[in-house]
């Protein structure tokens, strides 16, 4: 063909020059139907044109095409898919950008991306691709400059191939299951700029090779790896590095002094680890940093002179150490300082008097020193101070008027010092402050009339020497929860308005000298739970408004003068635990309804013209007839007796129902969160009786062995009573995010087959059972000290990880020794988590309340506040580990109402010569024949942190985790077998 006739040919049949870019078209659709999976949703414009149109594709959403029509960049983030990417993208041959963040996207990569050879920019961040890296494919992309798998599953060692890739600029594996060593070659890289490992299964030591890397600017290695050793001194010769991350990673030794030598680093991060010694004076060499985070080492001595160098130092963590000394001077005249972090640590002397001066200051935690003088005037200057810590110290003298002024406070917290003079009255009229703790101190003086500060949830005033009337303008903080007056010198009448305060939960006004009546008119739907107003002088009769509120936990009103006689409702109150009316002026019969008549005597002791319920010595009250009651009560057994006989069978023709019923509805859909090589008929052919291995708050567990030879565990989830669509979207969103979770100490959930009215969660096999089963069984001799502590060490890890390292966080809300499971090797894994709240009102289980959590495990506030929390979890974290020590159940050998909290507490409290380690002999477990006595110890101190009656005094689970694999040294010598 000559050229003319060429042209022409074009002429005529232009489609032709389209025929790849066509093709394009073709292939974005075959994509398109991969990436959305089964259940559809985004990509809804890309549609095949009508009338066909060769250019369509270059206009849907996140295509763009060169001039040719060539796709050279898909950009597809937080749509979301749900599907798995096609070997089809390796015919997008001109792609330039690849961005698929933020979707849901499963499966392996395909190794047809190799084809692509055009990439420069990839970004499959914030998915759940899995799989072994396809390490091949990386070798031909030789144009690659960034790559960024952050928030993936893959798995296997790190991928080498990378650093054959000379243009590599970025190289980001960060948050998956990478596992082995970093490999040495990575010394290789001669482009990189950034390199992100953190958040992996990474072990071994970190290549001191790495610094040999030429232009690196950014590293971060730490978070879930676990290395030897400690940080090579060699990485002070990457001159040009500008952010240093190896924060929470098992780090050991010393900080290289080496390190100063880093002029341009602005991030130095090395918390969460086991650094031991001092700060090397030589850090004063970094010259550019901003942010310098040390906390929770166990790094010694003082901070530095030469740190007044450092004046570009915006952030400053070193809590939890061993740090002393004082606070130097300097730190008060750094000019952009803005947070500052001591607390946990033996600091002493002063604060800085000019700290605050530079107006920068935004946070000040210096909780638990031994940090005395005056609080600084200043600190506020700038107007920015969110949150000011100073408690547990040695602070005494006045709060400076000038923090009354401090509009940008949001927390006061300066509860356990010596502090005295009045409270600025500006406290209480800051618009954002959230929480107000001043009490334990000497503050005298009266509260003010003029009361604003309309976000104040939590105000804590007590054991102080506050005198005058409570203002009525109290009234005003309508979003108050929590007020705390007593101990105090308060006098004068209860203002009516503190009971229309609608959120109010906690109400102390206990040892004041109130008197008068108190206020009749409390709303029915108060939130109140507690009220104490106990040692005042209060007189009048019970308001019988009282009896309405229906949350209830504790009344004390006892050492008043309150008279009349005791309103019978009081003992029809359902949700009441605590009433003391003693010692008051109480006329007329005891009534015994509902609670008054289990009371205990000493709760009523003190009233002497009060009568008891059987006295023959009040003749107005007429004794009931007891006959009469006989004959009700035989009727009554019979009822029972009739009703239990018909619930002992029922559950057996419900099976057989149901399971008719199973078999019949067909629509059942398999979600796979990992490869999974099992249809669903082989999951619903193991829901026998003979399969059955348990059975919990949430439903029947069941044992199946898949055809390919791995074994499962089937939850059947109990239906749920209110099951409305609504619901159930909330409950498959919560499942799809339990799908992505993968830590080592956490069941996974490895997918779930549903159909319309049934739920079958699938997880792994722990083929050991419950912690629980185990030590309450008779196996509970079998679990020597090392491994109860490993077991409490592992279980710890995953629930820390639930709390602070999923995003959002998750609560367990039903921690137990029964949901910690052991596999083949007694590791031990989280269960069960996050699924609780879903089942609140079906009644599952007699061991599941109705409400959260499981009987002996659940926290105090609970009674409350009605609201769960991580410290919720932590405290029935507390209890297993009780059991751990003492081989005992939470609930059911210790006598009525007494579970092992508050067993433990007595028994110890009840000891001749209490000392930590009489306490503990005197709970552990008989059957621990060898064990570290002061590694005992050690764990008894945890388990009682974590079952501290009020939340804010629990640790959190990351300290726990951290006080558990950081034991004090004595507590691993003396080895005393007993
Ligand atoms: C991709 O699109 C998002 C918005 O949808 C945008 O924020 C992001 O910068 C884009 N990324 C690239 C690499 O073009
Ligand atoms: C590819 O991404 C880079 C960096 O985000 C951007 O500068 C460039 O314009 C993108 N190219 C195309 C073709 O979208
Ligand atoms: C999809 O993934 C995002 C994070 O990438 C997550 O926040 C979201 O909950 C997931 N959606 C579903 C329905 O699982």
């Amino acid at each position: 063909m000559t050229n003319k006739s060429s042209l022409l040919f074009l002429f005529l049949f232009p489609q032709l020059i389209f025929l790849h870019a066509y093709s394009d078209l073709d292939t974005l659709l075959n994509l398109k139907s991969s990436l959305v999976g089964p259940s559809g949703s985004g990509l809804h414009d890309w549609v095949a044109p009508q009338p066909s149109n060769p250019y369509a594709h270059c206009s849907f959403s996140g295509v763009t095409c060169d001039a040719n029509s060539h796709v050279i960049s898909l950009n597809i983030t937080n749509v979301p898919l749900f599907g798995t990417l096609s070997s089809d993208i390796g015919l997008l041959d001109k792609l330039i950008n690849l961005t698929l963040a933020a979707n849901n996207l499963t499966g392996p990569l395909p190794s047809e991306m190799s084809k692509l050879t055009s990439l420069k920019n990839v970004n499959l961040s914030w998915n759940g691709f899995n799989g072994t890296f396809p390490s091949e494919m990386v070798l031909k992309l030789t144009e690659l400059e960034v790559f960024d798998v952050y928030n993936n599953n893959f798995m296997g060692n790190l991928p080498g191939e990378f650093v054959k890739l000379k243009k590599l600029k970025f190289l980001k594996l960060a948050g998956n299951y990478f596992s082995g060593e970093i490999p040495e070659i990575y010394s290789e890289f001669n482009s990189l700029t950034h390199l992100a490992l953190q958040g992996n299964s990474l072990t071994g030591r970190i290549p001191a090779s790495l610094a040999m890397i030429p232009n690196l600017e950014e590293l971060y290695l730490g978070y879930f790896n676990v290395y030897e050793g400690g940080i090579p001194p060699e990485f002070g010769t990457i001159s040009t590095l500008q952010l240093l991350d190896l924060g929470m990673c098992n780090l050991t030794g010393e900080i290289p002094a080496s390190l100063g030598n880093l002029k341009h680093l602005h991030t130095l991060f090395l918390q969460v680890n086991n650094l031991t010694g001092n700060i090397p004076p030589e850090l004063s060499g970094l010259i550019s940093l901003m942010s310098l985070d040390l906390s929770i080492n166990n790094l010694s001595g003082e901070i530095p002179e030469t740190f007044s160098e450092l004046t570009n130092l915006t952030l400053i963590n070193l809590f939890q150490n061993k740090f002393q000394g004082p606070l130097p001077k300097f730190i008060g005249d750094l000019p952009n300082l803005e947070v500052l972090q001591i607390w946990n640590n033996n600091f002493t002397l002063g604060l800085p008097e000019n700290l605050g001066t530079s107006g920068r200051l935004i946070l000040l935690d210096v909780t638990k020193n031994h940090i005395t003088g005056t609080i600084p005037k200043n600190l506020c200057q700038g107007g920015r101070l969110k949150t000011l810590i100073l408690m547990d110290n040695y602070f005494y003298g006045p709060i400076p008027n000038e923090l009354g002024e401090c509009m940008s406070l949001t927390r006061i917290r300066i509860k356990k010092n010596f502090l005295n003079g009045t409270i600025p009255s500006g406290f209480f009229k800051l618009p954002m402050l959230d929480m107000m703790e001043l009490n334990d101190n000497f503050f005298t003086g009266e509260l003010p009339d003029e009361i604003t500060a309309t976000s104040l949830g939590s105000v804590d005033l007590s054991n102080n020497w506050i005198t005058g009337k409570i203002p009525r303008e109290i009234g005003n903080l309508i979003n108050l929860e929590i007020l705390s007056l007593d101990m105090n010198k308060f006098y004068g009448e209860i203002p009516r308005e503190v009971f229309d305060l609608k959120k109010l939960s906690k109400l102390n006004f206990s040892g004041n000298g109130l008197s008068g009546g108190i206020p009749v008119s409390i709303e029915r739907d108060s939130h109140l739970t507690f009220i104490d107003l106990s040692r005042n002088s209060l007189d009048g009769e019970i308001p019988k408004s009282i009896c309405g509120i229906q949350n209830l936990n504790v009344l004390n009103l006892s050492s008043n003068k309150l008279d009349g006689e005791i309103p019978g409702e009081i003992g029809l109150m359902k949700s009441l635990t605590i009433l003391d009316l003693s010692y008051n002026d109480f006329t007329g019969r005891r009534p015994s309804v509902g609670l008054l008549k289990d009371l205990d005597d000493r709760f009523f002791a003190g009233n002497p013209k009060l009568c008891p319920p059987r006295a023959t010595f009040c003749p107005s009250v007429s004794s009931p007839h007891n006959s009469h009651n006989k004959s009700h009560l035989s009727k009554i057994v019979i009822l029972i007796i009739v009703l239990i006989t018909i619930l002992s069978l029922l559950p057996g023709i419900l099976f057989m129902f149901r399971r008719r019923r199973l078999e019949k509805s067909k629509a059942w859909r398999l979600t796979a969160f990992q490869r999974l090589d099992f249809r669903v008929e082989d999951v619903l052919e193991c829901l026998k009786e003979e399969n059955i291995i348990g059975k919990g708050g949430a439903g029947t567990v069941y044992r199946g062995s898949m055809s390919n030879g791995i074994d499962v565990a089937i939850k059947r989830l109990i239906a749920r009573g209110n099951s409305n669509s609504h619901n159930d979207r909330g409950f498959m969103a919560e499942i799809q995010t339990l799908g992505r979770i993968r830590h080592r100490n956490i069941v996974r959930l490895i997918g779930y087959v549903s159909n319309k009215d049934t739920n079958l969660l699938l997880y792994e096999y722990m083929s050991h059972g419950s912690l629980g089963e185990m030590i309450h069984g008779s196996k509970g001799a079998h679990l020597q000290w090392e491994s109860r502590y490993r077991i409490a060490v592992e279980a710890a890890k995953g629930l820390c990880y639930l709390h602070h390292d999923c995003s959002p966080s998750i609560i367990h809300r039903d921690v137990k020794s029964n949901n910690i499971l052991l596999d083949s090797d007694y590791e031990a894994h989280v269960a069960d988590f996050g699924l609780a709240k879903f089942f609140h009102d079906a009644g599952a289980s007699e061991c599941m309340s109705s409400i959260a959590g499981s009987y002996g495990y659940i926290a105090p506030e609970y009674a409350y506040t009605l609201k769960v929390d991580q410290k919720s979890d932590v405290y029935s974290f507390g209890v297993v580990l009780l059991e751990l020590i003492t081989g005992r159940k939470p609930v059911g050998g210790f006598g009525d109402g007494v579970d092992i909290v508050r067993w433990v507490r007595k028994t110890t409290s009840e000891l001749s010569q209490p000392s930590d380690v009489a306490s503990v002999l005197a709970v552990v477990d008989s059957r621990l024949t060898g064990y570290p006595l002061t590694g005992a110890v050690n764990l008894f101190k945890i388990a009682m942190l974590c079952v501290e009656d009020e939340s804010s005094a629990r640790p959190t689970m990351r300290e726990v985790v951290h006080m558990l694999t950081n034991p004090p040294k004595s507590a691993l010598n003396h080895l005393t077998s007993l």
